[in-house]
């Protein structure tokens, strides 16, 4: 959602900035700006791609300067157009400025700032900051820095920004409160970005600002980080960052979904490094070791999460409540804060989110805490708002996740979910010794039987084409693999626009059922052991009313293949590693129907990979 990056040093600014704001293309955008200062602002903003952006810059003049911010916005006041594009530009045309976040009282200000003779011509909250920003700068007769932290503290909402001063040059100033910004350091140079990825190839030397911080990169006098509610300047901690410029690139696939699709093997072996070192070994997980007594004392777990993590949290419950015993809840982060819900002392609440900067997710963190409840965080990315937020918790080292739609970190997060059930239900004396070892030894494997599964790309990529004409999908999925339905229906709504339900199986014949004929095609997740003799009926029913049947079944099944259109087999496996291994034929499904309609697949229309706005 909304991207920024920026630059100040000596380096040509142009390529670093639209090279840059591809690299944060993945957020989801619907326009793009820069601003570069070459003597004077050069400001060019375009509806759509980066690349319509680049093509407003044909005279080599315009790309001169060494300083400049830009952005992509994804629209919330106002629709996509150029007016609304970022950078904004105050009335004196001075000073410009890129921000990601809301302005909840945008409306006051600017009518304060009509009163005082300003104008405006985009619907942007950004444009009445810029303006508000040089009101106070005017009026007080101070510098950019000062008069950004005055206007932050007359605002409500949210915001990462980066601004610059045409009458001052050799500066910018960025804050954050509630959306990311990071800070490159290069030698007298220095570099911003939503996340670490513009600027990881010329640096990896970064500072993640926190909520109600500000800093002002001057070329002559360095960095400078100021708390801007104890105004008070503080030492910045500038993290050496371990993330590889190839991590961000497609490395020869088609897309980003498509290549992480196929890192799944190699993610979840990340996700087990000195976790689970071998079968025989005891499983290490370092801040559930410090905690088993906070859990063996818990009186309830609640997950919170939103979209793809939200369904993690779900197939979280099965797994805990399976191997804990302990009362389990799950809640859409979105609901949670805006209700009342009990909390008390002994309560865990465990967020799960891949970005660690879902806004409903931070803000449900927030209101937990002030409650009183322990805060375990789930995260995928080292350094985000909600891992710093949480009391504890552990990273799931999926690597970076550029598709929009989730998938490795969803694998990731789920198998973690188990090997953490697995700890502490052995832990606690809740898990019967020998299926403990049945599950860890399977567990341990995980990768390697990933890889078998991922061997029916083509044939997933040849049923795939019987379907790309289907206005709607049914997926049915019962127990552990109700979750899975769940989530490879908001697969294919994500990247196909095709309409998608999830539900579980037996649920069908309250309601769904009316919906099947020929014209429906029903993906069942149907694999031996749980309550596979029940799916199979459901599978009758579907096709006693000329439903289309595409199966995902456990290996050598004969039963379900002489009932199905299609049936796509699994290795045979417990029936808690069966949900993580079902999901995968969903996920390239999915992807293939996609692709194979000409689908934005990496930018699905109106969708953010991080939803840092409610
Ligand atoms: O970064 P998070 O895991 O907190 O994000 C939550 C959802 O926005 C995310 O899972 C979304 O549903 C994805 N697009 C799913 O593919």
């Amino acid at each position: 959602m909304c991207g920024i990056v920026g630059y100040i040093g000596e380096k040509p600014v142009y390529d670093i900035l639209i090279n840059g704001l591809k690299k944060l293309e993945y957020r989801g955008y619907d326009s793009a700006g820069v601003m570069i200062y070459n003597n004077e602002l050069l400001i060019k903003k375009s509806k759509g791609k980066v690349s319509n952006l680049e093509n407003l810059f044909s005279n080599k003049k315009d790309k001169k300067g060494t300083i400049g911010i830009g952005h992509t916005r994804w629209a919330t006041h106002g629709p996509p157009n150029q007016v609304n594009s970022h950078p904004h530009v105050s009335n004196s045309g001075e000073i410009s400025l890129v921000h990601n976040g809301i302005i909840e009282n945008y409306d006051s200000i600017k009518k304060i700032l009509l009163k005082k003779g300003y104008t405006f011509s985009s619907d942007t909250d950004s444009e009445v900051l810029v303006n508000l920003i040089e009101d106070i700068k005017k009026s007080k007769k101070i510098k950019l820095g000062k008069a950004v932290y005055y206007a932050l503290k007359q605002v409500v909402g949210a915001y990462a920004i980066v601004a610059f001063d045409s009458t001052n040059p050799k500066e910018l100033v960025g804050a954050r409160l509630g959306s990311p910004l990071a800070i490159g350091v290069g030698e007298s140079e220095y570099y911003f970005g939503s996340d670490a990825t513009p600027f990881l190839e010329f640096t990896k030397r970064c500072v993640y600002l926190n909520d109600n911080e500000m800093v002002i990169v001057n070329l002559k006098k360095g960095l400078t980080l100021r708390e801007i509610k104890k105004d008070s300047i503080i030492d910045p901690y500038v993290q050496e960052l371990k993330q590889d410029i190839e991590d961000v690139e497609k490395g020869g696939y088609e897309h980003f979904m498509l290549k992480e699709i196929f890192e799944q093997p190699q993610s979840i072996t990340d996700t087990f490094r000195g976790r689970l070192i071998s079968p025989d070994e005891k499983i290490s997980i370092s801040s559930l070791k410090r905690h088993y007594e906070t859990f063996s004392s818990a009186n309830r777990i609640i997950f919170i999460s939103c979209g793809t993590s939200w369904h993690s949290s779900l197939l979280g419950e099965y797994f805990f409540e399976e191997l804990l015993r302990i009362p389990v809840e799950v809640e859409y982060a979105s609901e949670f804060r805006y209700r009342n819900p009990v909390i008390n002392k002994g309560d865990i609440v465990i967020p799960i989110s891949q970005s660690g900067e879902t806004a409903d997710t931070l803000a449900a963190i927030k209101m937990a805490k002030e409650k009183g409840a322990f805060l375990y965080g789930i995260c995928n990315v080292v350094g985000s708002s909600i891992a710093r937020e949480t009391h504890t918790g552990v990273y799931t080292h999926a690597g970076s996740e550029i598709g929009v739609a989730s998938t490795k970190a969803f694998s990731c997060q789920i198998s973690l979910l188990l090997l953490m059930g697995l700890a502490l239900g052995e832990k606690l004396g809740t898990i019967d010794k020998k299926r403990y070892q049945r599950i860890l030894n399977e567990l341990y494997e995980l990768p390697k039987t990933i890889e078998k599964v991922l061997k029916s790309n083509s044939l997933i990529e040849s049923i795939s084409e019987n379907y790309l004409e289907a206005a709607n999908f049914l997926y049915l999925g019962r127990g552990y693999h109700f979750p899975i339905a769940l989530e490879g229906a908001l697969k294919l709504k994500e990247i196909s626009y095709i309409h998608a339900e999830g539900y579980p199986a037996a649920e069908m014949k309250h309601g769904p059922i009316a919906l099947i004929d020929e014209n429906m095609p029903v993906v069942v997740i149907a694999t031996k052991k749980g309550n596979y003799h029940k799916v199979v009926s459901n599978i009758m029913e579907i096709k006693a009313r000329g439903g289309k049947i595409i199966a995902v079944v456990s290996e050598g099944d004969e039963e379900i293949e002489q009932l199905a259109d299609h049936i796509i087999e699994i290795p045979n496996c417990d029936e808690l590693i069966a949900p993580i291994l079902a999901n995968i034929p969903l996920q390239l499904l999915s992807y293939h129907i996609a692709n194979k309609k000409g689908c934005d697949i990496d930018q699905p229309r109106n969708l953010a990979k991080s939803v840092t706005v409610e």
